[in-house]
């Protein structure tokens, strides 16, 4: 017989975070908002997408292709940020959609002004929470406030290129 001891494999422990709770707490506070405007504006970027009619119908059937690709990866880099420094991001479809503070859009087919008027209204609402984001975050943690000024910087780039089909000569 034996003397051996075997002892059960003890697990790797590791924090899931070396950010403060008071950083993390601020940048969720932040970045959630920002997270529920970017998943509902995906949402309505694909039904514009879908619905756009008119003379200008390619281009901008294939321009608000490309803001959706754009407000994904944006929904992505805020999310991300809060579950990076340790706190789980609540965007389940019916948060999003109870919490998004994004102004209707009216279903059915539309021509291509109204639905550029509607994508960009909802558009300057998102661009506003990030906007508060910034504001908010510039005391907290500011490789968030980072996060937040690129979104801001590439929802007014493609605000630009969709809102440029309804211009108007003087
Ligand atoms: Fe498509």
């Amino acid at each position: 017989m034996t003397n051996i001891q075997t002892q059960a494999p003890t697990a790797p422990v590791i924090s899931q975070t070396q950010a403060s709770a008071e950083d993390i707490n601020g940048t969720q506070q932040y970045m959630a908002p920002l997270v529920w405007d970017l998943q509902a504006l995906q949402i309505s970027t694909k039904q514009a997408h879908w619905h756009v009619r008119g003379d200008n119908f390619i281009a901008v059937h294939k321009l608000l292709d490309k803001v959706t690709d754009h407000v994904r990866e944006f929904a992505d880099m805020a999310a991300e940020r809060t579950v990076a420094l340790g706190l789980p991001v609540d965007a389940r479809i019916e948060t999003v959609a109870a919490k998004n503070s994004l102004p209707q859009m009216k279903d059915g087919f539309q021509n291509y002004g109204e639905t550029i008027k509607q994508v960009v209204a909802q558009m300057d609402a998102a661009t506003a929470t990030a906007r508060k984001a910034i504001e908010g975050l510039d005391d907290i943690d500011l490789s968030s406030q980072d996060i937040a000024i690129a979104i801001e910087q590439g929802l007014v780039e493609d605000r630009w290129f969709l809102a440029a089909h309804l211009a108007v000569d003087n």
